[in-house]
């Protein structure tokens, strides 16, 4: 198998007496959609915040496409292709949602805060492309603040895709959003990941989700990776079933 693109190693850390990482060691291979499951406090988004390079661990490395990047601030890390969202969607609210695209895309080429107007930094084809694959296109004129919550969410993945990452993490793509849209909602990021050849990692709590959308499921209990395989296998797994679906 090829080299893998995020690899973590030793990870370890705690906040105070609670031990949120704990020896994890993993790794994940280009093209693979892994889902994160695990209850509420399980240390999920704590990975995610470690290996995106929003908290630093006590001890371990995180290596992504073959070089180590435990110490490198967010947006260096998002530079060489590891992206995340957040389960809140982070919008500029009061601007259009062209322009939430066009400022994501404008930050990682370093053009804010100069005064070259926005417009002229991205050409509008990218944008509206970056919109129509997540079908925000006939949306791309309204303000992001009045959007409903399946398609801040779509916004938020916009945001990210026009970075181009290697790697995309979504903390709970379909948190806040009604069980009858949360399919349709998948389909479409799992469409436009597909487009761009995007490997994923996604948190999700949906065991349904999680069995059509996910090519490996890893599971969390207190800080540790509990179980990590195929879908059927981990879903079936009367500890997991007990421990963490919560039946
Ligand atoms: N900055 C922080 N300071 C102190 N405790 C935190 C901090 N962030 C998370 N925690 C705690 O770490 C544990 C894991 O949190 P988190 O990674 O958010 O879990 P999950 O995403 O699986 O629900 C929780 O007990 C949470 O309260
Ligand atoms: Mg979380």
């Amino acid at each position: 198998m090829s080299a893998p693109l995020l690899q973590t190693s030793g990870l370890q850390l705690a906040f105070g007496a609670v031990v949120v990482a704990d020896q994890i060691n993993f790794s994940l291979h280009e093209g693979e959609r892994l889902a994160v499951i695990g209850q509420n406090g399980a240390g999920k988004t704590t990975f995610i915040n470690i290996c995106t390079g929003l908290i630093r661990p006590d001890a371990g490395q995180v290596f992504f496409a073959g070089r180590e990047v435990t110490r490198l601030k967010p947006r260096q890390i998002a530079l060489r292709g590891m992206v995340r969202s957040f389960q809140l969607p982070q919008l500029f609210s009061e601007h259009t949602v062209r322009d939430c695209v066009r400022i994501a895309a404008a930050g990682k080429r370093g053009a804010l805060g100069c005064w070259t107007p926005l417009a002229e930094v991205v050409p509008a084809s990218e944008i509206e492309h970056v919109l129509a694959m997540v079908g925000l296109a006939a949306r791309s004129g309204e303000l992001a603040g009045a959007l409903p919550e399946g398609q801040r969410k779509l916004l938020d993945i916009a945001m990210a895709l026009v970075l181009k990452p290697r790697l995309l993490i979504l903390d709970e793509p379909t948190s806040g959003v009604s069980t009858d849209e949360k399919h349709g909602l998948m389909a479409t990021i799992m469409r436009a990941l597909d487009e761009q050849k995007v490997t994923a990692i996604f948190v999700e709590h949906d065991v349904d989700i999680v069995a059509n959308y996910a090519t490996r499921v890893a599971a969390w209990i207190a800080g540790k990776v509990a179980a990590d395989g195929k879908p059927a296998d981990v879903l079936a797994d009367p500890m997991i079933r007990a421990n963490v679906i919560g039946e």
